[in-house]
């Protein structure tokens, strides 16, 4: 039994869940502990009684605790990507890919937490200056998804701690098993305890309680546009002060690739952006939006690149997509593979779902790929979050331009052009928080901002250096000496 971790203790659930694997669900990883909300606001209390002991700490306790940790993912990565493949289903390479990602996540910040600047301004008035200083938020509730299973929460918890907040981590119940690893190498960094805290349970007892509990300062979440709105109404109108909040809330990202693209490197763009990590990134390419004069060939070329992928066990040799995460997640897939038929667009490869593959029973689904979409049809406006992808066919750049715009989402958006010209316009005119030229709209950089415009995102930028934004509050002091 896997137990949580509250107040420098590991703590019994007030019931446990088993966690499964989707490439064989006879496979079960480990039983894991589910809190209650008694239990989730014990951990906000050690986590508000811990802020003093943390803050008190100096720059390079924090930045040797991080790089504890950094350390310990990376001389694990094949443990730790073999564990993430197995109860998640993302395919090994790409699982130790992620493992080190988080490793050098901590890393960075195990280098920012000594770099914490202010500014020193003359005051307008006669004698005075002004000191402008970063100070920790407080108690930061930190809810992820399961898509990253060590990614995102490396990815929040690493700049909480390193700026001085003290954390209450609930990751998503589907995977368990990579945060309570995190948890169980955060325990032994020297933390003071209650500093970090792990609370897996349910939404409504755990998550309820981290959105709802005024001693939580801040609140950074990932996953749906959905519950990223009850995270923002949780926020404003719970007792007390209002809550600081960050939001991640999914895409639907176009890759737009023009006449002049070079053809192979567009489908790689393409089969990489919308299947690899069995399309279930919120910053996949699910908009292929193409125009006419290459249209054709390119959708010649990825239907032949989609026939040499391999759907199977993510663990399994030679696997290059995983299966879907659970059977919801793969109902919700298959419903909108239905739906774009339905629509009118054509299915020109895949989408066909097993119930087993090669013995091993588990929630397996063949890449699909529409084509002839429209870009008013649901398949091109909602986000599905599989390995589905639609091509749109357009005149010419301009079209392209207002197509791959034409979205409440706006996380991340790629163009393949050959045409510097045609880049540059595209990189100034998509509206979208990240930009991509002749690369995956998917598979970010740990050291730059991440985040997305309009429906995408709220809140600051996480990762990089604009991750101080979040995770501190300035303070403006005026000194008279
Ligand atoms: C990536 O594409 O490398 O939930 C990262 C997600 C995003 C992370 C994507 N927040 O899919």
């Amino acid at each position: 039994m896997n137990k949580n971790f509250i107040g420098g203790e590991w703590i019994d659930g007030a019931d446990a869940a088993d966690n499964v694997n989707p490439s064989d669900t006879r496979d079960v990883v480990g039983r894991y502990a589910r809190a209650d909300a008694a239990q989730a606001r014990a951990a906000i209390a050690a986590a508000h009684g811990a802020l003093p002991r943390w803050a008190a700490c100096t720059p390079q306790q924090r930045a040797d605790a991080l790089e504890q940790v950094g350390n310990e993912i990376a001389a694990r990565q094949a443990e730790l990507a073999d564990l993430l493949a197995r109860e998640e289903g993302k395919p090994l390479a790409e699982a130790k890919g992620e493992v080190l990602r988080a490793a050098h996540i901590f890393k960075f910040f195990a280098g920012e937490a000594l770099r914490v600047a202010g500014e020193l301004l003359a005051s307008t008035r006669p004698g005075l200056s002004v000191e402008i200083t970063r100070e920790p938020v407080g108690v930061v509730s930190i809810i992820t998804p399961w898509n990253f299973p060590i990614a995102i929460p490396a990815w929040k918890i690493a700049p909480a701690l390193a700026y001085g907040n003290a954390v209450v981590f609930k990751p998503a119940d589907l995977v368990p098993g990579c945060a309570w690893a995190l948890a169980e190498m955060l325990s032994r960094a020297g933390l003071p305890p209650g500093t970090f805290n792990l609370v897996m349970g349910r939404g409504r007892d755990v998550g309820d309680t981290l959105l709802t509990d005024p001693r939580v300062a801040a609140i950074t979440f990932t996953g749906s546009q959905d519950t990223g709105r009850k995270v923002a109404r949780a926020s404003i109108e719970r007792a007390g002060p209002m809550a600081k909040f960050q939001l991640e809330m999914g895409g639907k990202n176009p890759l737009v690739v023009l006449d002049d693209a070079d053809l192979d490197q567009a489908v790689a763009c393409a089969i990489n952006g919308a299947y690899f990590s069995t399309g279930q990134r919120c910053t996949a390419s699910s908009r292929l939006v193409v125009t006419q004069g290459i249209h054709d060939r390119f959708v010649t070329a990825l239907v032949d690149r989609l026939k040499a992928l391999k759907v199977g066990d993510a663990r399994a040799e030679g696997t290059t997509v995983g299966p879907v995460v659970d059977a919801s997640q793969l109902a919700q897939d298959t419903d909108y593979i239905e739906v774009g038929r339905r629509e009118g667009a054509r299915l020109a490869f895949g989408g066909r779902a097993f119930e087993a593959l090669e013995g091993r029973p588990g929630f397996y689904l063949e890449p699909a790929l529409f084509v002839e979409a429209d870009r008013a049809m649901r398949i091109s406006r909602e986000e599905i979050f599989g390995p589905v992808a639609a091509v749109i066919r357009v005149r010419d750049a301009d079209e392209a331009l207002a197509v791959a715009n034409d979205t409440e989402f706006g996380l991340s958006a790629g163009v393949c052009t050959t045409s510097l010209k045609s880049a540059a316009h595209f990189k100034r005119h998509l509206q979208a928080g990240m930009v991509m030229v002749n690369a995956p709209t998917a598979g970010v950089d740990p050291h730059v901002p991440f985040g997305g415009r309009k429906g995408s995102s709220h809140g600051p930028r996480e990762q990089g250096r604009y991750a101080v934004e979040f995770y501190t509050t300035v303070k403006t002091a005026y000194v008279n000496p």
